[in-house]
């Protein structure tokens, strides 16, 4: 056999220096080579010709040959098109070759060295990522090549370079034996990614370096020493240290944890080179199967991260990499996996700074051979182990030097075999002051973590309740965020707040991955999977974050914010008592201001400040309510109690909500009918019935006005547009109740009239409910009843038959004219919930148009619910239109231009047209969201039983000058 060609060598590639620190504060020179290159884009690995690589070489007017920005990936700047599979590799699988298909990137790009690049010394060339296996010549030499495109490669280039014309070219193969060890869940996108610069190593230029910043809880003391491996200095002025590299000093300092991010500025210099950095001290152990730092249990509020931009695709920029950072600190995240490859080196330093606890993962996943059983699989085939430890290396050497990363992960998705020993065992041996995490079951040798994806929270349970040597529990990714959801949060971080040995997780994933497109119309919309022609592909399965592509934060955003929040309010709002535990790992509560309102059917009659006292971390501290106003207000009475910040941080302003609760004081009036005994009786008025407010179809039952409003349709609804955790996991028939919706057609339901009775009190309208092609059914009964200016509705809903799935909603539809677009409501808010997804909705008084209730997920769902509703007012500009109140329980409102089946039907967001009518839901029962896309369904509590059932309404028309 020839020798492999070296885009299919499984060898990590040839010519490149030993990894080291990232080394951003050196003093040294560094030129960005940032910026327009020549480009062309050639279908196969052989197919442009290698004149390009010689120096006089001239591309402009060649043909083939544009301008691409680099960093960046040509398929997103106008040259062959992204595509995106999750497990599948888009090509055979026949390690370690590639298809001929190999569409391969021509970079060109010519510079000349600054006047002031000093003499003398040694330059580097410095990739930061290419996916995936570059070739590379400078100045007609050819440097070598690599694979592994998340990670760093270093060439020494300082005798080939010349002041002026430096004509620099890189082949870069979309393909390579390295794409097997790259089956990350997300879009294929090759490119040169992240940043080429141009490193000048003076004399006596740091060659590699290692600063111990350890922190001893016992007596508060840091222990500090670097490792220089040559003559070296290390100065940390606020701490008066100036010592030499080897030497150790203890000596009292603050520690860094991920709520206290406390760093200190030093510097390390050499004969020829200073290098500024950020020191935090800390101390991460395993005792007693409990996970630590600085000696205290810790647990993770976490995310899992991908590099993207809707843009520019992996290519991040720092902007961007912070406002992620800001986001997650605002929502109470306190930690991330950097799923599954080491982020851009500026994004280390970002959670240095901000506080957060990061899994640091090597560039691994060989997910694909799970489709073969997993033969061949390369973390099991000694010829790959070389790129294994390769890749190993080049993550631990640069990311060494952050007290941020507490944690290595040998990758995501590879099955187990021989190679992860061999990396674990590299790993474990460079760096033992970090645990070593990768997911398989409690006993897995390679990892210290026992790390488990999507487990129901009944086996977190059951794990936690353990007895014995365990190691600690974490869930490296839980909660599907794909579209509508994810579900079931607050049951999982109960659990982690119970038992020491589950130390939390990381919600699947911080973003959708949607890639702006644009209809032929130029409406602009986020495309997936599919949308590019690609013949393999996963769908929608590459949006399922916390937030939109463009950072919007999502519905499951604000959930998971509220339900990890770090202090939990809790009392007894009649009894005025209120308990405030600090859940804090680390952090006491002098950051956070106590503010309270106490609200009278939603409407804040007082507020102010309480006294908070001083609570440790992981205590709590019993306070007093003040005696509510004497207002004269009848009615609903709650307080609401929040914790802010009581200054400005470096991610969120004064007055920032950290954590809430809502305490009732005085319930609400109980239900009922609030005419009794003033009931009108039904008159006929040629085809119609009138009673009270209302006009209804004689033959039919059907209410057609209220007041001067217009009313279509109204009658039971169970339909929702599927979401994609309804529809479940495409490799977990039945995950999901979506697909046996559908078979039973509740997207089809049949409305049958069998009796329309008035009497002296009202009108009865008998029906039946049912899907074709079964006897299943819904007897629903409408009881109509009126005063002169209010409209009752008591629904009676009685299944027929045996129905083995819930119902997706049960409640009424209607519709009413499109100019009724405004609505105000008292009840949650501001954004969606669903029966899982509730902790965040804050009952209140809350005005949106119908346009703004809608949430757009990148696949078009279900969405858009508001719980606990008391009362509605769907209204036009001069404020005409109807109002709807809770008759025997709060309801669900759902208000949208189009229908649930529009919904159902589109596939992007520019599908949804509005039409000329606002379809409105008052839902008895919602079924639950879960996280069946992947992870476990809906609990049973949450799910929407087929069962009798009974609810109400009572309904007035607004004029356009009454108050709501
Ligand atoms: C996990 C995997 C992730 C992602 C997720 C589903 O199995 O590790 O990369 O694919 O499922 O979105």
């Amino acid at each position: 056999m020839s020798n492999p060609v070296y885009y299919e060598d499984v060898s990590p590639g040839h010519g490149t220096l030993p990894a080291r620190a990232w080394t951003a504060g050196s003093d040294a020179r560094r030129l960005d080579l940032s910026g327009d290159w020549s480009f062309r884009l050639s279908p196969t690995a052989e197919g442009g010709d290698e004149a390009f690589t010689k120096d006089g070489y001239d591309p402009s007017g060649a043909p083939g040959w544009h301008t691409l920005t680099v960093p960046g990936h040509w398929v997103l700047q106008g040259h062959g098109a992204p595509a995106y599979t999750n497990t599948r590799y888009p090509f055979p699988v026949d390690p370690p070759r590639v298809p001929n298909e190999n569409p391969t990137g021509d970079h060109r790009h010519e510079f000349d060295l600054p006047g002031d690049w000093p003499e003398g010394g040694e330059a580097l060339l410095r990739f930061e990522g290419v996916e995936s296996c570059a070739r590379v010549w400078l100045n007609g030499r050819e440097l070598g090549d690599f694979q592994g495109s998340r990670l760093p490669h270093e060439f020494a280039v300082g005798e080939l370079l010349r002041p002026r014309g430096n004509v620099l070219v890189v082949r870069v193969h979309q393909w390579s034996a390295g794409s097997y060890l790259e089956d990350q869940d997300m879009w294929w996108l090759p490119g040169i990614f992240r940043e080429v610069t141009l490193l000048h190593r003076p004399e006596g230029a740091v060659a590699d370096f290692w600063v111990h910043a350890g922190y001893d809880h016992t007596d508060g003391s840091g222990l500090l020493r670097a490792e220089c491996g040559q003559q070296a200095r290390l100065s940390v002025p606020e701490l008066g240290v100036d010592i030499v590299a080897g030497e150790e000093v203890r000596l009292p300092v603050e520690p860094w944890t991920a709520e206290t991010p406390r760093l200190y500025d030093a510097v390390l210099s050499t004969a020829g080179e200073s290098v500024r950095m950020r020191i935090g001290f800390r101390t991460v152990v395993i005792e007693d199967g409990v996970l630590k730092a600085n000696g205290k249990r810790i647990l993770f509020r976490g995310v899992n991260r991908h590099e993207f931009h809707p843009e520019t695709g992996r290519t991040v920029d720092e902007e961007t990499m912070r406002r992620d950072l800001v986001l997650m600190k605002q929502h109470n995240i306190n930690a991330v996996r950097t799923s599954h490859y080491p982020p851009h080196p500026a994004f280390l330093d970002l959670c240095d700074e901000l506080g957060l606890w990061v899994i640091d993962e090597c560039d691994l996943e060989t997910h694909g051979f799970t489709h073969l059983d997993w033969r061949n699989n390369p973390v099991d085939d000694d010829r790959w182990t070389p790129a294994l430890l390769d890749r190993a290396r080049r993550m631990v050497e640069r990311d060494k030097n952050h007290p941020s990363v507490i944690i290595w992960s040998l990758g995501n998705e590879c099955g187990s075999g021989a190679g992860l020993g061999e990396m674990a065992r590299w790993i474990r041996e460079r760096d033992p002051s970090r645990p070593l995490h990768y997911e398989n079951d409690h006993d897995f040798p390679d990892s210290d973590l026992h790390s488990r994806m999507y487990p129901r929270q009944s086996e977190v349970e059951e794990i936690g309740r353990r007895e014995g040597a365990e190691k600690p529990f974490v869930l490296c990714e839980y909660a599907h965020a794909m579209g509508n959801g994810p579900g079931g949060l607050s049951e999982y971080q109960r659990l982690f707040e119970k038992y020491e040995r589950c130390q939390g997780g990381f919600v699947w994933e911080w973003t959708d991955h949607g890639l702006p497109q644009r209809t032929e119309d130029g409406r602009e919309f986020f495309a997936y999977g599919g949308d590019f022609g690609e013949e393999v592909h996963d769908g929608n399965f590459v949006c399922d974050g916390l937030v939109f592509p463009d950072r919007t934060p999502s519905p499951g955003l604000t959930e998971y914010k509220k339900v990890i929040e770090p202090v939990r309010i809790t009392g007894d709002g009649t009894a005025r008592t209120l308990r405030v535990s600090n859940l804090h790992d680390f952090a006491d509560l002098s950051h956070l201001a106590l503010e309270w309102s106490y609200e009278v059917e939603g409407e804040a009659l007082a507020g102010g400040r309480l006294p908070l006292p001083d609570v440790p971390a992981g205590e709590s501290a019993d306070l007093e309510l003040p005696v509510p106003p004497r207002t004269g207000q009848s009615g609903e009475a709650q307080w609401t109690v929040r914790a802010v910040l009581a200054d400005d941080t470096a991610w969120a302003p004064r007055g920032h909500w950290v954590a809430w609760a809502q305490l009732p004081a005085v319930p609400p009036a109980p239900a009922g009918v609030p005419y009794a005994g003033a009931e009108v009786a039904p008159r006929r008025d040629g085809a119609s019935l009138a009673l009270g407010p209302a006009l209804f179809d004689a033959a039919t039952g059907a209410l057609t006005r209220l007041g001067d409003v217009p009313v279509e349709g109204l009658r039971l609804d169970v339909w929702r547009a599927p979401t994609d955790n309804d529809e479940g996991a495409p490799w977990k028939p039945g995950s999901g109740p979506g697909p046996a919706w559908r078979r039973l057609g509740l997207d089809r339901m049949r409305h049958r009239v069998d009796a329309v009775e008035p009497d002296d009190t009202g009108v009865t309208v008998r029906t039946r409910a049912a899907p074709a092609a079964t006897d299943l059914g819904l007897r629903v009964v409408y009881r109509w009843t009126a005063t002169a200016e209010l409209l009752r509705l008591d629904v009676s809903v009685d299944p027929e038959g045996e129905w083995n799935c819930p119902l997706p909603r049960l409640g009424v539809r209607f519709g009413l004219p499109a100019a009724y677009d405004r609505v105000r409501w008292f009840g949650g808010g501001p954004g969606e919930a669903y029966p899982d997804t509730r902790a965040a909705s804050l009952v209140g008084h809350w005005e949106e148009t119908v346009d703004g209730l809608q949430t757009p997920y990148v696949r078009p769902q279900e969405n858009g619910a508001r719980a606990d509703v008391r009362w509605a007012r769907l209204t036009d500009g001069s404020g005409a239109g109807l109002r709807v109140a809770a008759g025997t329980a709060h309801f669900w409102l759902t208000a949208r231009r189009w229908t649930s089946e529009h919904l159902d039907a589109a596939a992007h967001t520019t599908d949804l047209v509005p039409d000329d009518t606002v379809y409105v839901n008052l839902d008895h029962g919602q079924h639950g969201i879960g996280s069946a896309s992947c992870g476990p369904g809906v609990l049973q509590r949450h799910k929407l039983m087929v069962a009798p059932a009974r609810f109400g309404f009572t309904f007035a028309a607004l004029t356009g000058d009454g108050e709501g």
